[in-house]
C-alpha cells in the first residue's frame, strides 16, 4: 500500500488532497460495501444501506460544525456556482435588495448571478487593492430593505479569509464557505445559510453542501423550478432525485476522519501550524517572497505569494515541479504562486515546501 511519503506534495486549489486514510478505506470497501456485494456506487439510493451513509454524513457534519439541530443540511449538485443563482432565486424577493461583500472573483460571480434575479448592491469591495484584504467590520453598511447579506468566507484565488464575521442582526447572513468549510471553528448559528462545493475540505467534486436555517424557507420565493428550490430538497432529505451517492459516501468518510483528528478545534490548530510554516518563510525572507494578502487577512487555506520577477517565479515553479510539488501556480489574476493547504494536506508536506522555499532563496538571492 502507498505510504504518505510516496504521495505527491499536493497543493492543488481544488479538487485537492484527500486524507490517505479515507482513500484507503474507500479502496477497501470499493467492491463490497459492508457485505452488500457491491460498491456504494451500485447501491440504490432508496436502499437502507445507502440511506444509512446519507444520514450519517448529515449527522457528522452537524456534530463537527456544531450546527443547530433545527437547521437543514442538504446535498445538492451543480457546484457552488449553482448556489450563486439559487440563493437569489429563492431568497431575493421583488422590492428588496441583496447586499454583497465583494472580496474576490467568486464573490463577483455570485453578485453577477444575483443581478439576474433582482436588485443588488455592493456592501463593500476590496477590488481597488486587488482583493488583498478583508474589509473591516466598520466598513460594512447595509441599506434599508436588504433581503440578505452575502459574504465569501475564504477567497481561494487571492488568499484572504474572514475570521470575524459581521453581526447582521435580523438580516440573514449567507456565506459561500467553499474553500474553508471545516477548517476552523465558526458559530454556525450566526448564519442563515452556508454553502460549499465539496472539492476542497469535504471530499470529491460533485456534491455541494447547503446548510439552511428553517425560517429562510418560509420567506422563499414562489415560482422557482422544482430542482432549484431549497424546500424540495428539505422535504425529501436531498433524495428528491438521485443524489451523487459516491461523493456523499466519500464526504461521510472525510467527516469521520475529521472527527478522528479531534474535530474542528484540533484541525484549526493544525491548519494554523501548517500555514505558519510557509508564512514564516515569506516574512523572514526580507522581501524575496512577497505575500499578496495583508497580514491580518491571510488565509489559512490558500497562501498567495510573489517573487521579484516573473522569470524568477517561473524558475521557482519549474524547480518546485521537479522536486515533486504539485499545484503551486498562482491564479492568473494574482500571478506568482499559491499553496493551498487544506485540511488533508499533511504537516510534512507544508514543512517540505517551507524547506524548499528557504533553499531556493539561498540559491537565488
Ligand atoms: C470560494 C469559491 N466559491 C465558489 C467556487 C466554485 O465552485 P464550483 O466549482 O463547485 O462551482 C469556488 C471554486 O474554486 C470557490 O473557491
Amino acid at each position: 500500500m502507498l505510504k504518505q511519503a510516496q504521495r505527491a506534495y499536493n497543493f492543488n486549489a481544488g479538487p485537492s488532497a484527500l486524507p490517505l486514510a479515507v482513500l484507503e478505506k474507500a479502496q477497501k470497501e470499493l467492491i463490497d460495501f459492508k457485505g452488500t456485494g457491491m460498491s456504494v456506487m451500485e447501491l440504490s439510493h432508496r436502499s437502507a444501506a445507502y440511506e444509512q451513509v446519507h444520514n450519517q454524513a448529515i449527522a457528522s457534519l452537524k456534530e463537527l460544525m456544531n450546527i443547530p439541530e433545527e437547521y437543514h443540511v442538504l446535498f445538492l449538485q451543480g457546484g457552488a456556482s449553482t448556489q450563486f443563482a439559487m440563493v437569489p432565486m429563492n431568497f431575493l424577493p421583488q422590492g428588496k435588495k441583496a447586499g454583497y461583500v465583494v472580496t474576490g472573483a467568486w464573490s463577483e460571480k455570485a453578485l453577477k448571478e444575483a443581478k439576474m434575479f433582482g436588485d443588488t448592491y455592493t456592501i463593500a469591495s476590496t477590488k481597488e487593492t486587488n482583493h488583498n484584504r478583508i474589509p473591516k467590520l466598520d466598513e460594512l453598511a447595509y441599506e434599508a430593505n436588504t433581503a440578505y447579506v452575502h459574504v465569501t468566507s475564504n477567497n481561494t484565488i487571492f488568499g484572504t479569509e474572514w475570521f470575524t464575521f459581521p453581526d447582521t442582526g435580523d438580516l440573514p447572513l449567507i456565506a459561500d464557505m467553499s474553500s474553508d468549510i471545516l477548517s476552523h471553528q465558526i458559530d454556525a448559528s450566526k448564519f442563515a445559510m452556508i454553502y460549499a462545493g465539496a472539492q476542497k475540505n469535504l471530499g470529491p467534486s460533485g456534491v455541494t453542501v447547503a446548510i439552511v436555517r428553517p425560517d429562510m424557507l418560509e420567506r422563499a420565493n414562489e415560482n422557482v423550478p422544482t430542482m432549484l428550490r431549497y424546500d424540495t430538497h428539505v422535504k425529501n432529505n436531498s433524495l428528491y432525485n438521485t443524489p451523487p451517492t459516491f461523493g456523499i459516501y466519500m464526504l461521510g468518510l472525510v467527516l469521520e476522519w475529521a472527527k478522528e483528528q479531534g474535530g474542528l478545534a484540533s484541525i484549526e490548530k493544525m491548519n494554523r501550524e501548517k500555514a505558519a510554516l510557509i508564512y514564516d518563510v515569506i516574512d523572514q525572507s526580507e522581501g524575496f517572497y512577497k505575500g499578496h494578502a495583508e497580514k491580518d487577512s491571510r488565509s489559512l487555506m490558500n497562501i498567495t505569494f510573489r517573487l521579484a520577477s516573473e522569470e524568477l517565479e517561473k524558475e521557482f515553479l519549474a524547480q518546485a515541479k521537479q522536486a515533486g510539488f504539485v499545484g503551486l501556480n498562482g491564479h492568473r489574476s494574482v500571478g506568482g504562486c499559491r499553496a493551498s493547504t487544506y485540511n488533508a494536506v499533511p504537516y510534512e508536506t507544508c514543512k517540505a515546501l517551507s524547506e524548499f522555499m528557504i533553499n531556493f532563496q539561498k540559491n537565488n538571492a
